[in-house]
């Protein structure tokens, strides 16, 4: 079958090869009963575990049910197969304030982020108390599931903001073909991998003494709401493009090199003494190299939300990276970007999240955030 293990020392969705489809949502919590948002934790724990095998969220399911009650399953996928379906959840800094008494037990990593050069962040579509990442081969199967937590969560939390991704940015294994953005470039190629077994301990998954005890095992995402002047940059010229990326277009290969994934000649220069790999390239700037071996697992997503009445594609990229600290890997990257990347003509991030994804679920006795509370 195509579904994906709900429980485990890890949650799934972070290294599982990355599904095709997205559907992300941001909650905010309204209840101010602490008893109130625990349960509402198990109860979606439960209807996680049930959507993630491709079966109903609730027990009676969407036609099973007494006719005078609304079902506990809304019914559109029914008849689906789980479709590589995973539910991801974390919690924003938001949570930790004064309300569920929960402010000593904020991860240090946890830490907001600063502000960048160049944001336009729009409040309304950022933060979020908790988040729940789908992600799923079918897009019927990512919304279903997002739609049914926000059901069983009424009364206690609200969605703050939602967003599709359609197409995967990024190859979270080697079994993958890298997939391509919206600016027409492979973009996945360098990325913190599935069997990349060493590197994942190192670089992905928060270990005792990192933070509080209920993150060991966890991962930090920080999600980024990247909108493309794509009319702008269909105008750029192929030299450029490449230019801005230090990779070719047609194989996603350094532009010292020839295969994808050779490695790129940061030192290697070319007439006129200037480095092949443009000094602001964005695969230097982002390079681990250039940030004491710092990397990122990117799981993005390409997003098209129609169009914004000026004629214009409302276009781009829904960043999104885990990592062990967000201070020592997405922070400074983003800060080098932020300086310096000529890809900023280009693009404009208009949502920024964090959250403490905790780790994952062990078994039917255990539920989201159990060890938080
Ligand atoms: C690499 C595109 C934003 C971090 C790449 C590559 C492309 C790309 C095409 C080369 C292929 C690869 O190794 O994946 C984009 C686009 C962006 C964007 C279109 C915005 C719309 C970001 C942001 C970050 C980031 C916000 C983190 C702050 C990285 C990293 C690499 C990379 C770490 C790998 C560099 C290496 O080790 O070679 N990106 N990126 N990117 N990008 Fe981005």
């Amino acid at each position: 079958s195509d579904a994906v293990p709900f429980y485990g020392r890890h949650q799934a969705g972070i290294t599982t090869p990355a599904q095709d489809r997205l559907h992300f949502v941001a909650f905010d919590v309204t209840t101010t009963e602490r008893a109130e948002l625990v349960d509402l934790l198990q109860e979606w724990t439960a209807a996680a575990a049930r959507m993630t095998q491709g079966r109903d969220a609730g027990a009676f399911g969407a036609v099973g049910g007494a006719p005078e009650a609304p079902p506990d399953d809304t019914g559109e996928a029914l008849g689906l197969p789980a479709s590589g379906l995973t539910l991801t959840v974390g919690f924003g800094p938001s949570l930790f304030d004064e309300r569920f008494g929960l402010a000593g037990r904020r991860p240090p990593a946890l830490a907001d982020l600063p502000a960048f050069a160049g944001d336009g962040l729009l409040p309304e579509i950022s933060g979020g108390d908790i988040c729940v990442q789908a992600c799923a081969h079918d897009p019927q199967v990512a919304v279903h599931a997002i739609r049914n937590l926000a059901r069983i969560g009424f009364g206690r939390v609200t969605v703050r903001y939602s967003q599709l991704g359609f197409g995967r940015t990024s190859s979270t294994s080697r079994t993958q073909a890298t997939p391509r953005n919206l600016m027409g470039f492979k973009d996945g190629t360098n990325n913190l991998k599935l069997e990349d077994t060493a590197m994942l301990r190192d670089h992905l998954w928060a270990a005792p003494g990192d933070g509080p005890a209920w993150m060991d095992g966890g991962a930090y995402l920080v999600t980024r709401k990247i909108r493309m002047h794509i009319e702008t940059w269909d105008r750029a010229p192929l030299a450029e493009q490449e230019a801005i990326f230090g990779r070719d277009k047609g194989e996603g290969a350094p532009l010292t090199g020839k295969a994808e994934f050779d490695e790129p000649d940061f030192a290697k220069t070319g007439l006129g003494g200037e480095p092949v790999i443009p000094r602001d390239a964005h695969v230097r700037l982002a390079h681990p190299t250039s940030h004491g071996g710092a990397r990122l697992l990117r799981r993005g997503y390409n997003y098209v939300d129609g169009s914004d009445g000026l004629g214009r594609l409302d276009a781009g990229l829904f960043f999104m990276a885990y990592q062990r600290d967000p201070r020592r890997q997405f922070v400074p990257v983003q800060q080098a970007l932020a300086a310096t990347d000529p890809l900023n003509e280009y693009i404009k991030h208009v949502s920024s999240g964090l959250f403490a994804c905790p780790p994952g679920v062990v078994d039917a006795s255990d539920h989201w955030g159990r060890a938080l509370f």
